[in-house]
């Protein structure tokens, strides 16, 4: 286990992360064949969506047994969002406490929004007011799910595209405020901070100077649309632009060396084409971590 004692924050990095580090892609059953077959050393670890996964055999659960083979796996649930208000469902818990304990992830993340109301689902990550009643409800839900999963618990910032009541909090303190009561870690989606940031008219840099930086797990980039009105949809659905790629390593100068998973869920390229993205994160991950990956 390294530990360079600059700032005392790289050691901590690597005991929290049990040796997840550099880059990471989805795996998503549209490119698992043909990543499983190549397994390219660019690619450092997964990242799954345990609904994907839960209760299913057959190909899904070769894939992800192939996928062990190689590379740690870490989890990314998609629908117990922190924001809900409904009980949370033990039975899903219990499933999903399972497949963690198999998998041996290092933390679980979800997001800080909500995605369903009485069990009927968005099929959307919808932001919460930025309240304090939701942090206290959101923080509630996060400190349940640590408890049902019996592992660290990480939060992932969302885009969002309505306007928040002028008397709320600000996204970041809002954030802030949620994982100092919950005591929880941060997944730090740069892309969402920069969709949000050119869409809503604040500093990104700004943002990710008030995380911080010892709860951060983990980061996650990807690309966004650019609507003719200027407006931008997180999408994933397209390259990471050159100012997303700055963000990254604006904050991986920050936060130190945490595993960057790039996100691809639409549009999906060759995988040809996400590894030229891979590598260029690689480059960026090196220059502002100094961690080398493997040769
Ligand atoms: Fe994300």
């Amino acid at each position: 286990m390294e530990s360079r004692g600059d700032n005392g924050r790289r050691g901590f990095v690597f005991q929290v992360t049990n040796e997840i580090n550099g880059i990471g892609l989805g795996l998503r059953y549209d490119l698992a064949t043909e990543l499983l077959e190549r397994r390219p050393k660019g690619v450092s670890w997964v990242e799954i969506h345990p609904e994907n996964y839960l209760g299913r055999g057959g190909r899904y659960a070769e894939i992800l047994d192939l996928a062990r083979e190689d590379w740690p796996v870490v989890t990314h649930g998609l629908s117990t969002c922190f924001g809900a208000l409904e009980p949370l469902d033990e039975d899903y818990a219990n499933d999903l406490r399972g497949l963690l304990n198999d998998l041996e992830v290092p933390w679980h993340s979800e997001h800080l929004c909500i995605g369903a109301v009485n069990t009927h689902f968005f099929h959307d990550l919808l932001p919460l007011p930025f309240t304090d009643e939701a942090v206290a409800t959101s923080a509630q839900r996060i400190c349940e799910m640590r408890d049902a999963l019996d592992v660290p618990i990480a939060l992932e910032n969302v885009s969002y595209y309505a306007p928040q009541a002028a008397n709320g909090l600000d996204e970041a303190d809002f954030v802030l405020e949620v994982l100092e009561r919950a005591d929880a870690k941060l997944l730090l989606d740069v892309n969402n901070i920069y969709v949000n940031a050119r869409n809503f008219g604040f500093d990104p840099e700004a943002y990710i100077d008030k995380i911080p930086i010892d709860r951060v797990v983990q980061i996650h980039v990807a690309g966004h649309l650019v609507r003719d009105d200027g407006i931008r949809i997180d999408t994933h659905g397209e390259p990471v632009p050159n100012d997303v790629y700055r963000l990254l390593e604006y904050a991986l100068r920050k936060v130190g060396p945490v595993p960057v998973l790039l996100e691809r869920d639409n549009n999906v390229p060759a995988l040809e084409e996400l590894l030229a993205e891979i590598d260029q994160l690689w480059s960026i991950y090196e220059g502002a971590t100094g961690e080398k990956r493997a040769s």
